[in-house]
């Protein structure tokens, strides 16, 4: 069983990548952040409040797979309300078996599996054959959600307001103190600031390659 372990900020590109690498490869692919999105949608939705850790971890408990697949996950305030819930180490004790699972056991009995995340290569898979930690600048990042949100009829507030989302985001993930983001020691590191994805999608498949000789 192979498991590659992608990790880093919001709207880095990894989600991208993942998925492309797992067409490539045939994994099974795995989006850690949509389990934190539904536990922080379902807590809005039952009229709970994200700061607390209790209404959170009555969401987490009731997740159900097909919750992963709601449009209203993409959505940044989705994202935001993710970040807070993701906080709490007993929303993050709770999904962590669903995610050695997949690890362990990906669906269709495929040969490896890809997740991605904040800490998949640190917490989740320490031991993931191949860790990857994709990042580029804030602005590109804000600017790259913007895009996909509005396309070409967005205007200059809207990317304002992404790119304040993005950098609380980011600040709260970088540190909290349960799994923080934090690039594992042994991840290789990929600047996607001035890169497309076929760039960074050759050099991640170069270094899997190259990994697996090794391992
Ligand atoms: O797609 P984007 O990069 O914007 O975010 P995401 O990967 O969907 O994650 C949404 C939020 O969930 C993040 O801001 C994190 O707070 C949290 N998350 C986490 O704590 N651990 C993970 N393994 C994945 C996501």
């Amino acid at each position: 069983m192979t498991v590659i372990a992608i990790d880093g900020p919001a709207a880095s590109g990894k989600g991208t990548l993942a998925r492309k690498l797992a067409q490539h490869l045939n994994f099974a692919y795995l989006d850690t952040g949509a389990l934190y999105r539904a536990v922080g949608l379902c807590v809005a939705r039952m009229g709970g409040d994200e700061n607390s850790e209790a209404d959170a971890l009555k969401a987490a408990e009731k997740l159900r797979e097909m919750d992963l697949n709601d449009p209203e996950l993409k959505a940044e305030s989705t994202g935001e309300l993710a970040s807070k819930v993701a906080a709490f180490p007993s929303v993050r004790a709770c999904l962590l078996n669903y995610q050695l699972n997949f690890a362990k056991n990906p669906p269709e009995n495929k040969a490896g599996a890809i997740l991605d995340g904040r800490d998949i290569g640190t917490v989740v898979c320490p031991d993931a054959d191949i860790k990857l930690f994709i990042t580029a600048d804030v602005k590109t990042r804000a600017k790259r959600r913007f895009l996909e949100e509005f396309g070409a009829k967005g205007c200059d507030q809207q990317f304002q307001t992404i790119l304040e989302d993005l950098e609380r985001r980011d600040k709260r993930d970088l540190n909290r103190i349960s799994s923080p983001l934090k690039k594992a020691e042994n991840a290789h590191l990929l600047d996607t600031t001035n890169s497309d994805i076929e760039t960074v999608f050759e050099e991640a498949l170069r270094l899997i390659s190259d990994g697996m000789i090794s391992v």
